[in-house]
């Protein structure tokens, strides 16, 4: 919202949250969460045509022509089609909002990932008034990465658009065409009827999780044969029919989305009566938990078989670089595995930690939480990298051994250290998707 308030000067848009204090963090210097470029984008616009608020919802629901719903749409935890399919309460009642306050037509835009055919169920709800009014809903997913947000926004590889096949269908879909028209070169805007699009966005993340878990299964294999992942990736990714990108492997993937939209889309398959389909997607997640415990798993038998009472440092708790978000990051699951083998956990990450020590739970009391990679490390047995934050291949790591339990261990679950300048070092190095490089005589896993 804060980019479509840049770019379209003319319009006024005001972003509504419950959360008070959320919105007072909106409408300061430390916005609530951590995004470059971000804080730029909005202090251009705010107050001049961005607004923040947590009051008046009925003044503002009345005065709007459009509204862009991005509530929460977690996995249920409850009934039907618990731990796979979306929890639509938040946006049913949104729904029921929108309509309880609003006095003329009005564009309903499905912001949050959704369900195929949930507009249907909107339009049944909204549609169903004794007002006379008619509202149109329009499917316009969000494809922005984390840490790249601002990036994505700006410059978009598409901007996709659903909408009913109809008259009034078609003028609304255009309307917002038009909006994204300000910035996004309009052979970049598509338009598909709105279950196309409601489909491609799960079909978009659960192509690209696809890919993680390829290059992950891949990497078990490479620890294996001698061959290096890195290399392989290379060579395949030079194939412009599979292309570079999205093929590092790592720890695992996480995020709020990836596993979200998997599930949804395997309950999709289910329902519809597919299971082969249902299990071909579950197995992207699978794969996907079997590189996080075989991280874990990796670190014990390297390790002597006992990590109990050895202190090891965690260099990341974000689920990707540049975020302070920790949802369904690798790096905690792989922290829990470590707690569950009685390690001494000390975790450093630049941005993430306060969001790591509220995910973590009960977890989080027996873990040491430290912003000072040095101060990590100091008395470790291990390091694990976790996150990809480019602060942690700029530390001094000849330091960081001098101050370890020898032998010391480093285990990149990223690929971002220079491997061969710490196994010079001392220490004993394991990269994922890599032979590791042991000061040892035999492989300890043997
Ligand atoms: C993802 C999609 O990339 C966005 O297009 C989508 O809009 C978004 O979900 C969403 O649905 O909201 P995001 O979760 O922010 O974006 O981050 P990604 O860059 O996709 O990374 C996801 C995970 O995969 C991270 O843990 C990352 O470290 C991991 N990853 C990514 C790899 O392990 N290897 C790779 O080659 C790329």
């Amino acid at each position: 919202m804060a980019v479509i308030a840049l770019h379209c000067p003319q319009h006024t848009v005001t972003v509504f949250d419950i959360n008070k204090k959320k919105v007072a963090e909106w409408n300061s210097d430390q916005l609530p969460i951590y995004e470059p470029g971000l804080l730029e984008v909005v202090q251009q616009a705010r107050g001049r045509n961005l607004f923040f608020t947590a009051s008046d919802i009925d003044r503002h629901i009345a005065e709007s022509e459009i509204i862009f719903v991005s509530v929460n749409t977690p996995t249920k935890t409850f009934g039907q089609g618990a731990g796979r399919t979306a929890d639509l309460q938040y946006w049913e009642k949104t729904a029921r909002m929108i309509l309880e306050h609003s006095s003329s037509d009005k564009i309903i835009i499905e912001k949050s990932t959704l369900p195929v055919r949930t507009a249907q169920a909107m339009e049944n709800i909204l549609n169903t008034n004794a007002k006379g009014l008619h509202f149109e809903v329009l499917s316009n997913p969000e494809f922005l990465a984390e840490g790249s947000a601002i990036q994505d926004l700006e410059n978009p590889d598409r901007v996709l658009i659903g909408g009913h096949d109809t008259p009034g269908g078609k003028k609304a879909v255009q309307t917002i065409v038009d909006l994204y028209a300000n910035w996004v070169p309009r052979e970049r805007i598509i338009t598909t009827n709105l279950w196309s699009s409601e489909l491609s966005k799960l079909v978009a993340n659960a192509f690209l999780a696809q890919r993680i878990s390829s290059i992950n299964a891949i990497s078990a294999l490479c620890e294996k044969t001698g061959a290096d992942v890195e290399e392989v990736a290379y060579a395949i990714g030079m194939d412009s029919r599979i292309g570079p990108r999205f093929l590092k492997a790592s720890v695992g993937f996480g995020g709020s989305c990836f596993k979200k939209d998997i599930l949804n889309l395997v309950y999709l398959c289910e329902s519809q009566g597919l299971p082969e389909a249902a299990a071909y997607w579950e197995q992207v997640i699978r794969m996907n938990e079997y590189q996080e415990a075989r991280f874990v798993a990796n670190m014990v038998s390297a390790m002597f078989n006992t990590l109990a009472g050895k202190r090891i440092a965690v260099y990341g708790a974000a689920f990707k670089a540049n975020t302070s978000d920790t949802r369904e990051s690798p790096a905690l699951a792989v922290c829990r595995g470590l707690l569950a083998e009685k390690a001494e956990l000390v975790l450093c990450d630049p941005h993430a930690l306060e969001n790591a020590r509220l995910d973590l739970g009960d977890d989080a009391r027996l873990v040491t939480f430290e912003i000072n990679p040095y101060i990590a490390a100091e008395g470790a047995h291990a390091i694990a990298v976790l996150t990809e934050w480019e602060d942690f291949t700029r530390l001094d790591y000849k330091r960081i051994f001098d101050s370890m339990v020898n032998p010391s261990f480093i285990f990149d679950g990223r690929n971002i250290l220079d491997r061969a300048k710490l196994f010079e070092m001392g220490f004993n190095v394991f990269s994922i998707g890599k032979e590791p490089l042991l000061h040892f005589n035999q492989h300890p896993t043997e």
